[in-house]
């Protein structure tokens, strides 16, 4: 007889103990050396190749390889070879399974790839990889029950389009569920994150995905971005990145994807989270940290505007500086790195430009040094009105402060919700009343009570927002896969 009844179905990923140093060493001696990256379009065809553009290093601004641009005719011949996944859903999910493992195998590479192209710490790494291996798996269980449940079939072929910020967890995610689904995918990923993106695909075609149902399309949003999601062989699209890109891309789809055509959108957020005078101070400021700084902030779930009670506040935002002050920044390759680099100069520049503004109006409350060399940009605390005073996400190190007094409560949630996104909301308090009203009040579709707000768990926190923050269905939820299914023909009523 095979595990207990009550074993679960399927597992998540176990990841790597990183406080014990023989696991270190594992990790250390499977990263391989930095060889320089050339990678490009992997399509069914033979490649014509476009433009060649450097990879860099964020951590450093160095040249690390190029990439081989998807040139029209690369679009063209994908889009012509692209075909649903014709493989019963069962094999389908063997499959996704195998790659699941190949990802697993490989996590030297996808440590070293992720901290060379994307500036991951090994702790982000090591969540990134465990999230990606667990996108597989949790669809593939899906694949055979989302085919009973929605039997007029596949979509077609999805353009799955992904974001910098996790280039290996996203990417494979919006991937993996198109294929469980039965589709075809031609993916486009984030332009300055294409090698991790094609060691992805490297490993799926490696498991048994077919080429004509999974093809890699380096380029840009304005030429492969339109062209992927304007054409009529394309059934749909999946999407992780910002509002903006998101309203173009369903401009774009409005005009060539037939009629019905989902865009599924993960966008942009604008999260608080607010501190009661009861809270744990220790654990939360823990969470804070974690919530604005981890991944040096470039998290759509990342903690923006952090309010206060006042009667806590000056204690408290003392603390938080003082817990600022520990955090080491530097090279991601480096195990003691809390913060490594942002993605680049330009939104390097953007984010010291929003801290230089504050600064000029006497609001930086405190800021670290960030190392000299590379894309750093150091964590920075700021005083702020309230979150309507942000007029934009700063995908940066950045946390906003503001104090509320006791009472306040529901201005602070009509603030929250005016803003208009909704995907992550904190709240630390121990008043159990409390958070049930704050929860059931709040616009955000993920709420977290006394945690961080951040690492949504595949198949325990479906992630995804409300408003301007999402299309939904929730990503490593339950109801994902539907959304990548036909549509049963509507009943005929005369
Ligand atoms: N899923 C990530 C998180 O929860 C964000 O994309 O932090």
């Amino acid at each position: 007889r095979g595990p207990a009844l009550f074993a679960p179905e399927r597992a998540n990923a176990r990841g790597f103990d990183l406080a014990d140093s023989t696991e270190l060493d594992r990790i250390a001696e499977a990263r391989p050396r930095p060889e320089r990256l050339e990678v490009g379009p992997i399509i069914a065809s033979a490649v014509a190749g476009g433009a060649r553009e450097p990879i860099l290093n964020p951590a450093t601004g160095e040249e690390i390889g190029t990439v081989t641009l998807a040139a029209p005719e690369d679009v063209e011949a994908a889009l012509a070879a692209a075909q649903p996944w014709d493989a019963a859903a069962e094999a389908r999910a063997e499959v996704l399974t195998r790659a699941a493992d190949l990802y697993e195998e490989g996590f030297g590479e996808a440590f070293a790839l992720l901290a060379l192209e994307a500036g991951k710490t090994l702790p982000d790494a090591v969540a990134e990889l465990r999230e990606a291996v667990d996108f597989l798996r949790y669809y593939a269980a899906g694949a055979a029950r989302v085919e009973a449940a929605h039997p007029a079939g596949p979509r077609g072929v999805f353009t799955c389009i992904s974001p910098w910020n996790f280039p290996l967890a996203i990417f494979t995610g919006q991937i993996a569920a198109a294929l469980a689904a039965g589709n075809g995918v031609l993916a486009k990923p984030a332009e300055t994150t294409p090698a991790i993106a094609a060691w992805a695909v490297e490993r799926l075609r490696r498991a048994g995905v077919p080429d004509t149902a999974l093809q890699l399309l380096p380029g840009d949003g304005a030429t492969v971005g339109k062209a992927l999601t304007s054409d009529p062989r394309v059934g749909g699209v999946a999407f992780t990145g910002s509002t903006a890109t998101a309203r173009r891309i369903q401009a774009a789809m409005a005009g060539g994807l037939p009629p019905g055509a989902p865009l599924i959108a993960e966008t942009g957020g604008l999260n608080a989270m607010i501190v009661d005078s009861t809270a744990l101070p220790e654990q939360a400021i823990r969470d804070i940290v974690a919530s604005a700084f981890q991944s040096a902030g470039q998290r759509c779930s990342a903690l923006r505007c952090l309010y206060v009670q006042e009667d806590i506040a000056p204690g408290f935002e003392a603390m938080l500086m003082g817990a600022m002050d520990e955090l080491s920044l530097g090279d991601p390759r480096d195990i003691a790195t809390d913060v490594g680099p942002v993605i680049t100069a330009a939104a390097r520049d953007e984010i010291d430009a929003h801290v230089a503004k504050a600064e000029a109006e006497g609001r930086l409350l405190h800021r670290l040094t960030p190392p000299s060399r590379g894309v750093f940009t150091a964590p920075a605390l700021l005083r702020v009105a309230g979150i309507g005073a942000l007029e934009r996400e700063v995908f940066g190190p950045v946390l906003h402060v503001s104090r509320f007094r006791a009472g306040e409560i529901d201005r602070v949630i009509a603030e929250v919700n005016a803003t208009g996104y909704g995907l992550t909301f904190g709240l630390h308090s121990r008043i159990d009343e409390r958070v049930q009203r704050v929860a059931d009040a709040v616009e955000a579709g993920n709420v977290y009570a006394n945690r961080n707000q951040i690492g949504a768990i595949v198949g325990s926190q479906p992630f995804g927002g409300e408003g301007l923050s999402g299309t939904g269905p929730k990503a490593g939820g339950p109801h994902y896969l539907a959304r990548f299914r036909a549509a049963p023909a509507p009943e005929f009523t005369p």
